[in-house]
């Protein structure tokens, strides 16, 4: 027997196979639906929900949705992992330390790493833009933006944060070092020592450590590997928990590369706005999404001012220039306290070459050349673990990014695997380091942000026969 929203969204997609909404026609408003199907605003929701995810309909910012002029392919199935009921304290550092101090070294192959290649940043024009800029301050200028950050970069973020959809307050953006110092300074800011921070699982290790910090719990909220967060999970959690935030990050998780449809970040904020919890929002891969468009964060659809949301041009313009930022909507103040009482100010010389390069133009051109060359990266490496990966590997199918989230059978241990390979000049990072209490055993990230070689494709060949071995003999 179908669920109400499932009967709904049966009954809206007939609509739409029969002709009876047009492409391009906007669908009824949600307070229309419930009055018309007698149910409630949440079970429209998730039947607007179940349409978007199978490219039948689209949200568009302030304007409700539409049925898509051509519909796009459904997602494929999902890779399941399961969410703790239970709250959890954070001790997780060590480990990462332990881990990532390993990826650094140039000569060990990066599948481990969280950067890609840095062949396919304008370096040079940086350089150069920089120098150009630097030597046209005033040296005044080196004094009087301290704090929020560069005047011409922050009038650059925001012009393109409105872009985006979201709503920009006369203080934003805060220029951070990266995004995150932003994460870490608006989670500081909405809550205190003790409190329940609700998370994706699995989630970024530098989430968890940001908990740790800060003395923070954490307790996981469901998610779908290609559309992440479940608003019904999420819900479950809040009645469950007293949580004080969310750590979201909507765009290409990281690990998972989930990507929440719109319907979905609209049912997300229905129930934090009802239930007045911030959520920090961490969207660091936005801009690399494969397809055309760039999706919505989850701040265009935020009216209250609930989100915090975070930033940063490390991982699509300057890897190194540590230029992140905030929008931290109602909590501004309090996050441009904190950035003071913390480091101050972010580097100036920083701040001016993104600056001028922004206003020189090119930044959408490059962009667009490095999605495509994230795209076919991503791609390859795909085929060559479906290829060399035991039996029984689930690869997610990210739409951005560059992240592979490899699901082996539970014989496998990523991380006896993550040593092994190190002694062999090999970098990968086991699925121990993205959750609070070390599960994912037999999961890992990879990397698919570097072109690929020769050394490259024998080191995915050599940890599809070391995982299989491990199956074999029973090493983990
Ligand atoms: C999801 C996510 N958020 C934040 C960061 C950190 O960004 P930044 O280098 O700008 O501090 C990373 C880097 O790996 C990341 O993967």
């Amino acid at each position: 027997m179908a669920t109400l929203y499932e009967q709904l969204a049966e009954a809206l997609a007939l609509r739409i196979h029969e002709g009876s909404l047009q492409p391009g026609e906007r669908l009824p408003s949600v307070r229309q639906t419930c009055g018309q199907a007698q149910v409630s605003a949440s079970t429209v929701f998730q039947a607007y929900d179940l349409l978007e995810s199978r490219g039948l309909i689209e949200a568009r910012p302030r304007s409700g949705f539409f049925v898509r002029k051509q519909p796009r392919k459904a997602a494929p199935p999902a890779l399941a992992l399961p969410a703790r009921a239970d709250s959890t304290e954070v001790a997780i550092s060590e480990l990462v330390f332990e881990v990532l101090h390993s990826t650094r070294d140039r000569d060990v192959v990066p599948l481990g790493s969280a950067f890609p290649s840095p062949d396919l940043f304008p370096l040079d024009r940086l350089a150069r833009d920089g120098a150009r800029a630097m030597r046209r301050l005033a040296p005044q200028a080196l004094t009087s933006e301290l704090a929020s950050g560069n005047a011409r970069l922050r009038e650059a973020l925001r012009a393109r944060c409105v872009r985006q959809g979201m709503q920009v307050g006369s203080d934003d953006p805060i220029i951070t070092n990266g995004a995150m110092e932003a994460l870490n300074l608006s989670l500081q800011a909405v809550t205190q020592p003790g409190d329940v921070v609700a998370l994706e699982a699995p989630t970024f290790y530098a989430a968890l450590q940001a908990l740790e910090r800060l003395h923070l719990k954490a307790v996981e909220i469901p998610t779908h590997p290609q559309w992440g967060v479940e608003p019904d999970g999420l819900a479950e959690v809040i009645q469950r928990h007293r949580v004080a935030a969310c750590w979201l990050m909507p765009q290409f998780q990281n690990p998972l590369g989930a990507l929440m449809p719109h319907a979905r970040k609209q049912a997300v904020m229905h129930t934090l706005t009802q239930a007045g919890i911030p959520v920090v929002e961490d969207d660091v891969y936005g801009e690399l999404h494969h397809g055309s468009t760039r999706p919505l964060p989850l701040k265009a659809f935020d009216r209250e001012g609930l989100v915090l949301y975070c930033s940063s041009f490390s991982k699509c313009l300057a890897p190194g220039y540590r230029v992140g930022w905030a929008m931290a909507g109602r909590f501004s103040h309090q996050v441009h306290k904190l950035k003071m009482m913390s480091s101050l100010a972010t580097s100036v010389p920083s701040q001016l070459a993104i600056a001028e390069y922004l206003e020189e133009g090119g930044y959408d051109r490059h962009l667009r050349q490095l999605r495509h060359a994230l795209a076919d990266s991503l791609a390859l490496l795909r085929e060559q673990v479906l290829r060399h990966f035991p039996k029984g590997t689930r690869v997610s199918r990210p739409d951005g990014g560059y992240f592979l989230w490899v699901h082996m059978p539970d014989q496998v241990d990523t991380l006896v695997l993550h040593r092994q390979a190190l002694a062999q000049g090999i970098s990968i990072a086991p699925g121990v380091l993205f959750s609070a209490d070390q599960r994912f055993r037999s999961a890992m990230r990879l990397n698919g942000g570097h072109p690929s070689d020769a050394r490259l494709t024998q080191a995915v060949r050599w940890l599809g026969a070391q995982a299989q071995m491990q199956m074999q003999t029973g090493a983990a």
